[in-house]
């Protein structure tokens, strides 16, 4: 199953400028805060996460929320995704793949599950 998303970067940023750090803890853990060096790539997350709850059938809610998802980059920068065992155990999924581009004020995320 895939998800997609895509998100304003502006609302991210207008989000940062106004909760500082609390915006980012909202939906990312502090790996993935590490890994933000710019507004366009804490966007790329939000996308992620969302995309990645679309590729679950729920959406974020109740059965999966941001922090069930974590997010992580490879040595060359792209970006991988997992879900807490707990989600991956429910629905069974095998392995997740996670494409990310932002371009013209807009980041979009593709996730892709592939399950047991
Ligand atoms: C990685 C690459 C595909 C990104 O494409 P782009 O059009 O510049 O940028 P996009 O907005 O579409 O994508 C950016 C996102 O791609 C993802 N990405 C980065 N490196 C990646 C890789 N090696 N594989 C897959 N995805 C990657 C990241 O999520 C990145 O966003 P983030 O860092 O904010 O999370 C492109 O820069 C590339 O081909 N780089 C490798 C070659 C290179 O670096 N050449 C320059 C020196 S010779």
């Amino acid at each position: 199953m895939i998800g997609i998303d895509v998100v304003s970067i502006n609302r991210i940023k207008r989000m940062h400028e106004k909760f500082g750090i609390k915006a980012y803890e909202k939906f990312l853990n502090s790996n993935e805060i590490e890994l933000i060096k710019r507004v366009e790539t804490a966007a790329g997350f939000w996308a992620a996460k969302e995309a990645a709850s679309k590729a679950i059938g729920t959406g974020i809610g109740g059965v999966c929320g941001f922090h069930d998802i974590k997010i992580s980059k490879t040595n060359k920068g792209a970006p991988k995704i997992k879900y807490k065992k707990k989600i991956r155990k429910k629905f069974n999924i095998k392995e997740s793949h996670l494409s990310i581009t932002h371009d013209s004020g807009f980041a979009i995320a593709v996730v892709q599950n592939i399950f047991n």
